[in-house]
């Protein structure tokens, strides 16, 4: 399955002012926001509809409808948080599950504390959240998490990525659909993303 990187001007637009480190913590968040109800649109692009019948102002006429019930979105905190905003903007009745991982910094290695999902997860349809797809370690552990839970379609969107991540992503998860606002360079020895944006927790947080 392919990545789909978000190809739009104005997207690069603003991942311009998201990268810049002088960018205040209103704007950042208002834009994370911004791109993220954007994933959100092209996450269901393809999505399965249903026709139904209603009456317009003026006339009858079929429409499609998109059963939302069956999509649970999962943001991985703490940085994940910060898209949940953009969703509901996208979809205001939105069911959200929690992943709680943060990365060790010597190993770059995933640690989890938290996890929280909505009843009968494994019948449900997954849009994970999280802003960064740097070594994919967070990623992968959270996907895997998922389909221990009895999961089997799941969407991953993110703000950042690198071809590692990708690259990780897809070898331990090849069914699983990516969607990025940017597919950067490369990553770091610290593990961070070149150019990338910074530590988004810390950006959307303003914990600096
Ligand atoms: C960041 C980010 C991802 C992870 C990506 O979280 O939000 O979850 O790093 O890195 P990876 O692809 O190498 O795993 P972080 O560990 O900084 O925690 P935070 O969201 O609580 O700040
Ligand atoms: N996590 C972040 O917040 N930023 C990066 O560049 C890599 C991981």
């Amino acid at each position: 399955m392919k990545e789909l990187v978000l190809n739009n001007s104005l997207v690069s637009h603003k991942m311009g002012i998201l990268r810049d480190k002088n960018t205040p913590t209103k704007e950042f968040r208002e834009i994370v926001k911004e791109l993220s109800s954007q994933l959100c649109y092209e996450a269901f692009r393809d999505a399965e509809t249903t026709d139904c019948r209603i009456d317009t102002p003026i006339t009858s006429t079929t429409v499609k409808r998109i059963d939302l019930g069956q999509y649970v979105f999962v943001p991985i905190l703490r940085a994940g948080l910060g898209m949940m905003d953009g969703i509901l903007q996208a979809v205001p009745t939105a069911t959200f599950g929690f992943i709680g991982l943060y990365r060790n910094e010597e190993t770059l290695e995933p640690v989890e504390y938290f996890f929280k999902m909505p009843p009968e997860i494994e019948k449900r349809k997954v849009i994970v959240l999280d802003p960064m797809l740097a070594t994919g370690g967070s990623a992968v552990n959270a996907i895997d998490q998922l389909k221990k839970h009895g999961v089997s379609q799941i969407t991953f969107l993110c703000i950042v990525s690198c071809p590692q991540g990708i690259e990780t992503l897809k070898a331990a998860h090849p069914d699983v659909r990516i969607f990025t606002a940017a597919l950067d360079e490369r990553l770091n020895d610290r593990g961070y993303i070149i150019p990338g944006l910074g530590d988004a927790g810390d950006r959307i947080f303003n914990t600096l």
